[in-house]
This record gives C-alpha cells, sequence and structure tokens, in this order.
C-alpha cells in the first residue's frame, strides 16, 4: 500500500532538481502524476519537452502513472490547462506541488525591467495560478458533495525569501510573496477541506551548484544531507494525509535540518496617551528596539554586485 494510492498530484518543474524528486516519491507511493516541466534553462530562457518527458518514462517503467506537461506556469491559460490535464486524465486532483523555478540574480541597482518580471512571474504568479484553478475546483467538489476534499498544495518559498538575501531582491520578494499566499490560501480553504503549506528548501540542484556546489557535496562517511530527496520526503508528507490538521505552515528542510519557519509578528510595543509625534516616536525607539538590533539579520551567501 502506496501513502497516496488512487490519488491524482501535479508537480510543477518536476523535470529537474527537487521536482523531479518529488514527482517520483509521489509516484513511488501510489500517486499519478502529471509532471509538468517548461524545459527552460536556469534564467528561464528557451523550452524543452525532454526533462518532462525523462520523468515520466522513469515513473512509468518503474510500474506508476504519469503523464507529461510542457506548459509555462506562468502563463493563465497554460495554469488552467495544467489543472484540466490531471482531471481529464486522471479523474481528479489531490496534491499540487508548486516548484517550477528560475534565477536571474542581481543586485537591485543593477536589475533590468526583463531581469524583474521573468522572476516575479515564472515565481509568484506561477504558483498563483495554478493554486487558483485548482482552488476552484476543489471548492466546486466540496460544494457539490457537501463534504472536505481532503486535498493539499505544496508551495516553494525560500530562506532566501524569507531572510532577504542580497543579491535576490526579485527571487526573495516572489517567495516572500509565495510565503504570504501560503497563509492567505490556507485561510481561504480551510473550508473546502484544502490544506495549503510551503516547504523552504535547500537541496543540491543546477541553481545552487554554482555558488554551494562544494558545501553541499557530501563528505565521505556522511549522509547525502543536500540530495533533493530529502526535500521531497517532507513536501509529500506536508501532502499527505499524514499531516492532517498541518495547515499555513512554512517547513524549511535541507542539510539534515527540518524547522519551522514564522515570520512577521509583533515583537515589542509602545503606546501613545496622545497623538504619535517624531518625539514621542523617538522617545519609545529603546522599548521598540529592546530585543532586537536595528541592522538586518547575516545571510549565508550573497551574490556579487
Ligand atoms: N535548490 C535549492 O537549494 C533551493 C533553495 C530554495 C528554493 N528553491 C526552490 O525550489 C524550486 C526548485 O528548484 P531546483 O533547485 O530544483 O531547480 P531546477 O532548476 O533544478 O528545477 C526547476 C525546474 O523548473 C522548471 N521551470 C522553470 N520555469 C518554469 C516555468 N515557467 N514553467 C514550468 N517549469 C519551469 C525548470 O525547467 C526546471 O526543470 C524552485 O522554486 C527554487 O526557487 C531551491
Amino acid at each position: 500500500m502506496g501513502l497516496f494510492d488512487g490519488k491524482v498530484a501535479i508537480v510543477t518543474g518536476a523535470g529537474r532538481g527537487i521536482g523531479r524528486a518529488e514527482a517520483l516519491l509521489l509516484a513511488s507511493e501510489g500517486s499519478a502524476v502529471v509532471v509538468n516541466d517548461l524545459g527552460g534553462e536556469s534564467t528561464g530562457e528557451g523550452a524543452d519537452q525532454r526533462p518532462a518527458q525523462q520523468v515520466v518514462d522513469e515513473i512509468v517503467a518503474a510500474g506508476g502513472r504519469a503523464v507529461a506537461n510542457y506548459g509555462n506556469v506562468a502563463d493563465w491559460n497554460g495554469g488552467q490547462a495544467l489543472i484540466a490535464q490531471a482531471i481529464d486524465e486522471f479523474g481528479g486532483l489531490d496534491v499540487l506541488v508548486n516548484n517550477a523555478g528560475i534565477l536571474r540574480d542581481k543586485m537591485s541597482f543593477n536589475m533590468d525591467e526583463a531581469e524583474w518580471d521573468s522572476v516575479i512571474a515564472v515565481h509568484l504568479k506561477g504558483h498563483f495560478v495554478t493554486s487558483r484553478f485548482a482552488a476552484a475546483y476543489w471548492r466546486q467538489q466540496s460544494k457539490e458533495t457537501g463534504n472536505p476534499v481532503g486535498a493539499s498544495i505544496v508551495n516553494t518559498a525560500s530562506e532566501s525569501g524569507l531572510y532577504g538575501n542580497a543579491g535576490q531582491v526579485n527571487y526573495a520578494a516572489a517567495k516572500a510573496g509565495i510565503a504570504s499566499m501560503t497563509i492567505v490560501m490556507a485561510r481561504e480553504l480551510e473550508r473546502a477541506g484544502v490544506r495549503v503549506n510551503a516547504i523552504a528548501p535547500v537541496a543540491r540542484t543546477r541553481l545552487t551548484e554554482a555558488v554551494a556546489g562544494d558545501y553541499m557535496t557530501p563528505n565521505e562517511g556522511e549522509f547525502d544531507k543536500f540530495a533533493p530527496e530529502n526535500v521531497a520526503a517532507a513536501a509529500c508528507w506536508l501532502a499527505s494525509d499524514l499531516a492532517a490538521g498541518v495547515t499555513g505552515q512554512v517547513v524549511k528542510v535541507g542539510g539534515g535540518i527540518a524547522q519551522i519557519l514564522q515570520g512577521w509578528r509583533p515583537l515589542t510595543e509602545a503606546t501613545a496617551t496622545d497623538v504619535w509625534t517624531i518625539e514621542s516616536i523617538n522617545r519609545s525607539r529603546d522599548t521598540l528596539f529592546a530585543k532586537s538590533d536595528t541592522g538586518v539579520a547575516p545571510f549565508f551567501f550573497s551574490v556579487d554586485d
């Protein structure tokens, strides 16, 4: 018996890296999988059907069920067609893993319009479009049956976005947006019985090989803690009924560590007895910053100018 027997999943960007590991694990646990991948460069340029097709072939060769989708997740009609493909080919949809991503790192002062737009489109819009059409399907199902659907979305955020890595303003803005979208949609879809969570992965893939390949190579005798399969395990756990009750959460996984990340919340508080003025705000400075310094936290790698 597989954990996903009889279920239908979509994984975006599943032709390589983390998405590929997620698709293979879902399939090995019994899910039928729509393997989406545009197949372009790590910067988003170009297209190639082979990465998605190879993963489909691998799943089918192992006795599983899979079909390929070569669409761009940032395309409104393409995203709608992707959800429809799962329903048409396999009779429904239970799991949506939003994973497709690209990088175009630059310092803000050097970034051009295309670098900003393309990264925001693939990550932020690419997560929203698929989620929006999956959500509409699940809400309709839940209305028709009068029951919660028991479905799940797993988004892909990033520590880079949540902690604010220098050199990735486009990517970080998109990933922080994805973390917020995760919380909003968890609230919106609770009644329909859909859980929405995110992972913040760290894994050795073509996106990280150039900047952190050496750091992520396993040392002799160590387990491979940066293999994408580690991330896939956490994503598939979140997608499964084992994670019942878990929603609106961001789980960092990679490097042998799993953590729950939580974001914006009141940290300190000052109160006014009259209209705030610059002076009264300034008098509150020590109270407001009592528990934190006024700078930004360090991050483990950054991109050159
Ligand atoms: N590798 C890490 O350490 C790390 C860290 C934080 C976040 N992430 C995120 O994990 C996700 C997967 O990244 P990865 O490291 O496996 O990279 P990867 O490049 O190996 O895989 C990403 C896949 O997405 C596909 N893709 C890109 N744009 C697409 C589009 N518009 N439509 C459909 N498919 C598209 C690519 O063709 C590629 O196969 C990304 O969202 C990335 O930002 C990765």
